[in-house]
């Protein structure tokens, strides 16, 4: 497939390097001179491009940018795009880094995406942390394969991704609309737990509204409680404990 990616950062680049080695046709950007664009892109096996050439001739855009960079965004970067092109938000937004944005409570966090942008996406890729990705996928089939959630309103555009998904090296979880893709955000029981398919079923539909961003801000307290950065496994222990305590409160 002809994939763009926007943002070269830990999810963003080891999504061109996995997309790439599996033979797709990938273009990145991000905010840096073309030179510095040049030689990132080299070393994921993908073209170099400006955001304006991103868009044009691809089956799928990748948005991988922090949560607040949306709004930063050209102003109809997609408005030539065509609707069959995937849009595909890896997003999370996080407090402490993004501020507070007018628009964005009382909905899911990649509706005010979709909003932001002008068009639906799917939000795909965000409850995994940039190592798991990089480090923990398998082959369909072996034992003990993590799965992510898929959540949008395209049934076909979800089919697609899901391919995606599977060549990164993981299994895919159907998460519902992109209404309710709040189940998969900071915080939740399916936020980042590394589970298998029916576990993170399971997780998904334990979820609760409103718990996740209690989760999600203890356990960043916890991480700055700490002495020392945790460990890929610490972390994914204390994403998990965070958000089963969330459950059990009030
Ligand atoms: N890291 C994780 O474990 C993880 C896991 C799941 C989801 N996520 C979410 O996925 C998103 C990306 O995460 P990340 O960790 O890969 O972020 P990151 O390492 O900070 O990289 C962000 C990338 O976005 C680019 N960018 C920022 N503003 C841009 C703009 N206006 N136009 C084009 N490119 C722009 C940056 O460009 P420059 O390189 O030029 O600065 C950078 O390449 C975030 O929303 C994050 O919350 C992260």
């Amino acid at each position: 497939m002809k994939i763009g990616i926007i943002g070269t950062g830990s999810i963003g680049s080891t999504l061109a390097k996995k997309f790439s080695v599996a033979g797709h046709q990938v273009k990145v950007t991000n905010t840096r001179d073309m030179a510095t664009l040049k030689e990132i892109a080299a070393k994921l096996g993908a073209e170099p491009v400006t955001i304006e050439d991103l868009v044009k001739d691809v089956e799928v855009i990748i948005f991988s940018m922090p949560f607040k960079a949306y709004q930063d965004l050209p102003k109809h970067l997609l408005q030539d795009v065509s609707q069959e092109v995937i849009i595909i938000d890896t997003s999370n937004y996080y407090p402490f880094r993004d501020g507070k944005l007018p628009g964005l409570e009382g909905k899911a966090e990649s509706e005010y995406i979709s909003e932001t942008l002008g068009r639906p996406v799917i939000k795909l890729f965000n409850n995994l942390m940039s190592n798991t990705l990089e480090q923990k996928g398998k082959v369909a089939g072996e034992e003990g394969r993590i799965a992510i959630s898929v959540a949008g309103d395209n049934a076909e555009h979800k089919k697609i991704a899901t391919k995606l998904v599977d060549q990164a090296g993981f299994d895919t979880v159907d998460g519902g609309s992109l209404a309710e893709s709040w189940r998969q955000e900071p915080g939740t029981p399916a936020y980042c737990t590394e589970l298998n398919a029916e576990e993170l079923k399971h997780a998904l539909s334990t979820a609760e509204k409103g718990k996740g961003p209690m989760a999600r801000d203890a356990v960043m307290l916890k991480f700055q409680s700490l002495n020392s950065f945790p460990s890929h496994e610490e972390t994914v222990a204390m994403n998990r404990s965070a958000a089963s305590e969330s459950l059990k409160q009030a």
